[in-house]
């Protein structure tokens, strides 16, 4: 027997829309609400931290009341049904996970966790509450939240790449491709890999896209999935 084909699935806020979670780039989007200057930058860190750490703990508590929808159960069903799949996703929600998801790379971080301030691989799980001025990591510097900042290097990126360069299929859903270097992960697909985007406002000249699909996640996600179930197969619809 072969092996069996993988599905690496790209997504960004666009897939947790449709759970009440607040994309980016919108005009009434979070980067419109809260300049990414005050709130999402080391500079930022440095002259506020209150106001960040405010910023993600009113973040946090809106995530955990989220639920995950139609678009994150399916990719999870379809893992369930014995697809191999694989999700990168931008998003520091934990939609995918709680959907059933098992393999999932945070390329921005998992809001849900803590680091410390001068450690990065000092990290704590957030299992209730927030983060507050005065918390500290286990060497005594304040805990921030374990997100990628604007201007921060992406320490999974490499890891990103290598598992976009192995996909037999890759699947984009819900994101601008608007930030780097996480848009530039689609360099790494083999040229000959088949690859569909998922969004709204998808087009054909989305980088590297094969097909592009103008609908939300909700509906679009689930579609394909069905569609490869009934194949047994990562075909093209
Ligand atoms: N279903 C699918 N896609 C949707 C939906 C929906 N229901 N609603 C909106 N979208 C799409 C939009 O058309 C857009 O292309 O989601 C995308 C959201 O784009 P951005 O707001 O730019 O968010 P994203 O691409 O996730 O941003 C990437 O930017 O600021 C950083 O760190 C942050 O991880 C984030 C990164």
């Amino acid at each position: 027997m072969g092996k069996t084909p993988h599905l690496v699935v790209f997504t960004g806020s666009g897939i947790s829309a449709e759970s009440g979670i607040k994309t980016f780039r919108a005009s009434d989007g979070l980067w419109d609400e809260h300049p990414v200057e005050d709130v999402a930058t080391p500079g930022a860190w440095r002259r506020d931290p209150e106001r960040v750490l405010d910023f993600y703990n009113a973040r946090r508590e809106q995530i955990r009341r989220a639920k995950p929808n139609a678009a994150h159960k399916a990719l999870a069903g379809l893992e369930k049904a014995g697809f191999q799949v694989s999700v990168i996703t931008q998003n520091i929600d934990d939609l995918h996970e709680r959907a059933g998801s098992r393999q999932v790379l945070h390329l921005h971080g998992e809001i849900l966790k803590a680091r410390s301030s001068v450690d990065i691989r000092m990290q704590y799980r957030l299992a209730k509450g927030g983060i507050e001025l005065g918390d500290l990591c286990d060497k005594g510097s304040q805990l921030r939240p374990d997100v990628v900042w604007f201007g921060e290097s992406v320490p999974l990126f490499a890891d990103a790449c290598d598992l976009v360069g192995e996909a037999d299929f890759l699947l984009v859903v819900g994101t601008s491709l608007a930030v780097m270097p996480a848009a530039s992960l689609l360099n790494h697909v083999a040229y000959d890999t088949p690859c569909v985007v998922i969004d709204p406002n998808a087009t054909e000249l989305s980088p590297a896209s094969v097909l592009a699909i103008n609908d939300t996640a909700g509906k679009g996600v689930p579609a394909l999935v069905k569609h490869w179930k009934q194949q047994g197969a990562l075909l093209l619809p």
